[in-house]
Formats: C-alpha cells, structure tokens, sequence
C-alpha cells in the first residue's frame, strides 16, 4: 500500500494549492447554487479532475469515486479512491480558513487509509492500516476527557434529512452537558477528532467523499467510529458517529434520538 500513500501525499498538496489559489483570487471565482446551503464554483470540479486525472495515470487499475465527477465502473476487489476536491466549500467561498482537500482509498471492504489537507492552515492529517495518524508528519495526540461535559463536540447538517434528524440529537448534546462546534467541514472536524482537539463529531447522514479520508486517519488513531460502509454507504451515505471510546457510546445514544 506506500506506493499509493506516498503518492497520495504528495497528490494532496498539489491539490491543495491548486485550490489555494482560486481562494486567493475569490472575487473572480464564479459560484453556483446546487441546493439550499449547498455551492460549487470551478475551483470544486478543477481540483477534482486533477486528482482524478494523476491518480488515473499512475494506479490505471483503480477506480474513482468523487463528488463532483461521479463513480467509475467498479470491478469486485479493485480498489477505489473517494475524493473531496473542497470539503467545507461554504466557508471556502466565504473566505474562511476551514476547508481541505480529502483523499481516502478503499479496498476490500475497509478504508486503507486517508488523508485531509488543509491548505489555509497548512495542516496535512494522515493514516491508515500500517501508517500511524499524524498531523503534519507528527504522531497525533488523544483528546484527555472522559465524558461529553469535558470538551467539544462538532456537528454537521445538511439538507437532505429534515431538520429534526439533526435538532434532536443537538438538544441531548446540550442536555448532556456537551457543547457543539461546527466549522463547516466534516472531514476537518473529524481531523480534530482524531487530533485530540473534539471529543467526537455527529451528523446524521453524510457522504462518503466528505468522511473516508478522515475515517483513515481517525481509525489509524485507534478512536472508533461506526461503520460507514455498511449498507452501501461509499454510494448511499451514512450516518457518522465518531469519537474517543469515553464518549463513543454516548455519541450513539444521541445519534439514535
Ligand atoms: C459538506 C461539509 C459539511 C457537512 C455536509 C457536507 P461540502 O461538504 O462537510 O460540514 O455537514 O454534510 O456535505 O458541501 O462542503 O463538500
Ligand atoms: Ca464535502
Ligand atoms: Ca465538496
């Protein structure tokens, strides 16, 4: 698996500053409406086609699967790259610094690892089976608590679930003691996770562009998270429960409300 490791991390720092700069020139950046609460601008679709257009030239024998390009026909056992090109555009068109590029790849059944770069910030999160998680090439650190009262927990929501599905495990966040945090970015916030900064992170249905990357480096932390690809969620989208073990539980409980 290095092969694809080592070029997958070089590949993302590409990628990100490709990105970086349409951030730097965003008065220029043409942005569309895909939905309520939901934008791409060219900067999505060009970050996207040269991860896929790298990563076709080097691993032929891969699949891809990315937000903005769609999924590649799939053979059984080949391996699949899932690409955010921006996760946490919101913010990205809105001159905050909480977006990154996300890169996971997935073969037999299992995420081998990941990665979230976040240009802005210059923050690369790394990991997967054989690769410990790191942060800029550093070992990560776990977050110290030992229940939701002794840190923060980051939240998503977007618009594909009523607002209930997310209102409801908020207010038992907050009747638990616990206090939110969202920054726009899933795969970010679930970087923090495994970086020891959240305690956990919930959304009620996500995609698998905007988690697999940091799945791969949450795993490799040895915190747990639910199984995301249990019934067809690299497709489908899942829920996402993630966290250190003292609040794991905890987190599902609220998830289930
Ligand atoms: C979104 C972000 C957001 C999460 C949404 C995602 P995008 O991805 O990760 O934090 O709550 O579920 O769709 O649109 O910025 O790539
Ligand atoms: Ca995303
Ligand atoms: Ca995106």
């Amino acid at each position: 698996m290095t092969p694809r490791y080592d070029f997958a991390l070089a590949l993302i720092r590409e990628a990100g500053a490709l990105a970086l700069g349409y951030f730097h020139n965003l008065s220029s950046l043409t942005v569309k409406n895909k939905g309520p609460q939901d934008v791409v601008s060219e900067a999505d679709l060009n970050t996207e086609l040269l991860i896929k257009s790298r990563l076709a030239e080097a691993f032929p024998q891969d699949a891809f699967l990315g937000e903005e390009t769609g999924v590649t026909a799939m053979a059984p056992g080949q391996g699949i790259w899932v690409v955010d090109p921006i996760d946490g555009t919101q913010p990205f068109v809105s001159g905050l610094s909480s977006w990154c590029v996300s890169i996971a790849y997935v073969q037999h059944g299992r995420v081998q690892f990941g990665m979230v770069f976040a240009p802005v910030r210059d923050e690369l999160f790394a990991g997967g089976a054989g690769h410990p998680a790191t942060l800029n090439g550093q070992p990560v650190k776990r977050h110290s608590g030992r229940s939701l009262r002794d840190g923060i927990t980051g939240t998503g929501y977007n618009t594909r679930l009523g607002i209930e599905a997310f209102l409801r495990p908020f207010e038992g966040l907050l009747r638990a003691g616990g206090m939110f945090y969202r920054d726009g970015s899933g795969a970010l916030m679930l970087c923090d996770v495994a970086a020891g900064r959240l305690l956990g992170y919930i959304e009620p249905h996500i995609n698998s562009w905007d988690c697999l990357g940091a799945i791969g480096v949450i795993e490799a932390a040895g915190l747990r998270v639910n199984d995301f690809l249990a019934n067809d969620g690299l497709t489908r989208g899942n829920p996402i429960i993630a966290g250190i073990p003292e609040v794991y539980d905890d987190l599902l409980a609220l998830s289930l409300l």
